[in-house]
């Protein structure tokens, strides 16, 4: 079958059944499957002929000793380069997996099969590879294209409302940064619909997956264009430093709520398109205001160690479907969201 996407000429992204999809997609010879144990559970068949190692769950897992562990094991299996690593799951496992894969003797093939909406759209896609380090997330990691990512829609049926709507987040940033065209078909969807409707929800999954493989194709290492990806992450960041109560998906939503507050004041977003922004937000069910107050986002953003010499690449929306890169002094940074800056 033919892939949906071909990024950088070596990863392909499948969007369709993967039950028809990922015996084309393997290569011939040994494959070993990473993956959680709720994954394994809900897809028990798909995966029974693959030897499995599995990985915990929530971002606690993601560290240097979930590596280094899954290295030991991989060992014990006696997997060698010829090995292929095929990640199912969300942007855990397939963080992980990737980073693991592509260090295990110098780096091995791997693949992905996608299982969150926020892994489909996000995290499995464009070859960031990574663990947390002393709390600061992707600390340690690597560029490495997966040789392909599969993103079956029907597999997301088994998402909860708060898992499937922490991708949604991302959904609506792709169309916050590119394209105009898939808010507007946000914004005219529900909730609802697009939880049940298969045909719709691939549609809109297909166009935010076109803006990431669109932007990777062009910036692979994120050394400019790439840097949009990152609308409403600095802050996301911070309050998920400040609070375990939520998910990435959810904060970035705050932070992209928060940048369109801050676009406006420079005169980059007018009023209208700021409320449609917060609006299409609200409708999708995210609670908009930050868990701590935002000073304290502000201050924890000014003390991240990850900050380039000083600066941060602030991503602002432009517009509904363009976005703009600034480069901004970190210490210059709170003066975003206030009247007086
Ligand atoms: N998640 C942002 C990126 O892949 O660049």
């Amino acid at each position: 079958m033919k892939p949906v996407f071909e990024i950088r000429e070596r990863s392909r992204v499948y969007v369709g059944a993967v039950g028809d999809l990922l015996p084309g997609a393997l290569p011939e010879g040994r494959v070993v499957v990473m993956t959680d144990a709720t994954v394994e559970g809900l897809f028990a068949p798909l995966l029974a002929p693959y030897e499995r190692l599995l990985i915990g769950q929530g971002e606690a897992s993601k560290t240097l000793q979930t590596a280094g562990e899954l290295y030991e094991r991989l060992i014990a299996l006696g997997a060698d380069r010829s090995t292929f690593i095929l990640g199912v799951g969300g942007g855990i496992v397939t963080d992980v997996t990737g980073f693991v894969a592509s260090t295990y003797m110098r780096g091995v093939r791997f693949g992905f099969v996608a299982t969150t909406l926020l892994a489909q759209v996000d995290a499995s896609v464009g070859g960031k590879n990574g663990v947390n380090v002393g709390g600061y997330k992707n600390m340690a990691g690597c560029f490495a294209q997966p040789e392909f990512v599969v993103c079956d829609p029907a597999m997301l049926r088994s998402l909860p409302d708060r898992e499937f709507r922490a991708g949604l987040a991302e959904v609506v940033k792709a169309a916050l940064i590119a394209d105009g065209d898939l808010f507007a078909a946000l914004e005219s969807a529900s909730f609802e619909q697009l939880r049940t409707e298969n045909d719709q929800l691939c549609d809109i999954l297909t166009s935010a997956i076109r803006v990431k493989a669109d932007i990777v194709e062009l910036d692979e290492r994120e050394r400019g264009e790439r840097r949009k990806l990152n609308l409403g992450h600095t802050l996301a960041h911070a309050i998920e430093k400040c609070s375990d109560r939520m998910k990435h998906g959810e904060a970035v939503a705050v932070g992209m709520a928060l940048m369109a507050g801050a676009a406006e004041r420079l005169g980059l977003l007018d009023a209208a398109q700021r409320d449609r922004i917060t609006a299409l937000l609200a409708r999708l069910g995210f609670d908009l205001r930050p868990p701590v107050p935002l000073e304290r986002l502000l201050r924890e953003v000014v003390h991240d160690k990850k900050n380039e010499a000083g600066t941060l690449h602030v991503v602002l929306p432009a517009g509904i479907g363009d976005c703009e890169v600034r480069d901004i002094p970190t210490s210059r940074f709170a003066t975003l969201f206030s009247d007086a800056g």
